[in-house]
């Protein structure tokens, strides 16, 4: 049932407040400020690296994750997609961790992933969606994203809830492992309970998006860039415009952009900038003025802030509200799942059931 939406995908970036606000009910000791004790399988404490494996939208959720354990927990996160982690045996320590990450639960290279994990003798914990699948009867533990069912192709609530959960694992990581102090864990948690209205705020920006759409829809490349944890976002956003507009697009760190995507940049090519008013923000907005020195028309995603320290100009400036620089990731999903929309539905394009794909890929 769409409800009242046109497609599933809309009703499903629209239930995102909702389900992060389960998902947290779940992650979170709303009384007393602080993650809750996840069932382990193995101390965070004890441990001197994870490995992350995971494919397409839950692989991006998974670098931003990695983002977070390093900076919260000082722990070193090796990410792969999980076609490549299962194939190229890399050494896994005995009594160590992999983390998998999967809506469906039933990905092939995902699950093969996690039988060559346990192989080793690690302890699999599954980041899943779908309780009943084969990926989380076979790991050691379950961290469920409780998204409930996602129908459209294109994960969108998923890839949210899987990006909560990993920011309350990376948060219980770093206090298990005491580099995170009590006044920091509180200012993650106070912001992480904002979410879901913060979401609700982010989706009042769909009307200029949707205008902003029909000018990407003319394009044939898209190129999409950001630091930090936006830069898996970046990848994100351009994962998502590929499959359901078909329109080529690619995201790269910006920091990357003179090594190469420089030379592709002219007046035809919008280039998508994520980039929250933050640490690495002036870093990135260099990178922007070299957008804009070759023609570039650019599409800044930002806030009050950035917006107003950018000073040049754009194709569209997107303002998003200021947030705590550890949910930025979540807040700036909402407007690059509605670009990806927008431009596939003023396309003519079918964004439920994009061609060549489907939504579980049990083969690899
Ligand atoms: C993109 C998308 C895919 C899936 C990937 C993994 O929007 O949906 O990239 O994320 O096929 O699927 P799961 O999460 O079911 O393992």
């Amino acid at each position: 049932d769409k409800g009242n939406h046109r497609h599933f995908m809309a009703k499903e970036i629209y239930e995102q407040p909702e389900v992060v606000a389960r998902t947290l009910a779940h992650y979170i000791d709303m009384a007393r400020g602080r993650v809750c004790p996840v069932d382990m399988p193995v101390d965070f404490a004890r441990l001197d690296r994870i490995s992350i494996a995971a494919c397409g939208t839950a692989y991006l959720a998974g670098m931003v994750g990695k983002y977070w354990f390093e900076r919260f927990a000082r722990l070193p996160v090796e990410i792969d997609v999980a076609s490549e982690f299962r194939y190229r045996e890399a050494p896994l320590e005995k009594g160590g961790l992999t983390l998998v990450i999967s809506q469906s639960g039933e990905t092939a290279d995902t699950l093969a992933s996690l039988r060559y994990a346990k192989q080793c003798g690690q302890n699999v914990l599954a980041v899943v969606n779908v309780p009943t699948s084969t990926i989380a009867r076979e790991s050691t533990a379950v961290a469920p994203t409780l998204a409930g069912i996602e129908v459209g192709v294109a994960s969108t609530k998923a890839f949210l809830c899987q990006l909560t959960v990993l920011l309350c694992l990376a948060v219980a990581a770093g206090r298990a492992r005491g580099t995170l102090s009590a006044e920091d864990e509180r200012g993650i948690v106070d912001a992480l309970i904002g979410v879901p209205g913060l979401l609700a705020e982010a989706l009042k920006g769909e009307r200029q998006i949707e205008v902003l759409a029909r000018e990407i829809a003319k394009a044939t490349d898209v190129l999409y860039l950001g630091r930090g944890t936006s830069y898996p976002l970046a990848m994100e956003g351009a994962l998502k415009l590929k499959e359901i507009s078909y329109i080529h697009a690619e995201g790269y760190a910006a920091g990357e952009l003179k090594h190469g995507p420089i030379a592709l940049i002219d007046e035809r090519m919008p280039v998508i900038v994520i980039a929250p008013y933050d640490a690495v923000f002036e870093k990135t907005a260099s990178n922007m003025q070299e957008v804009a020195a070759r023609g570039g028309r650019i599409v800044l995603l930002t806030d009050e802030r950035g917006a107003a320290e950018a000073g040049l100009e754009t194709l569209a400036t997107v303002k998003l509200p200021e947030v705590h620089p550890a949910v930025a990731p979540l807040i700036y999903t909402v407007p690059v799942q509605l670009l990806a929309y927008h431009t596939a539905v003023f396309m003519g394009k079918d964004v439920d059931q994009p061609r060549n794909l489907a939504k579980s890929v049990t083969v690899e």
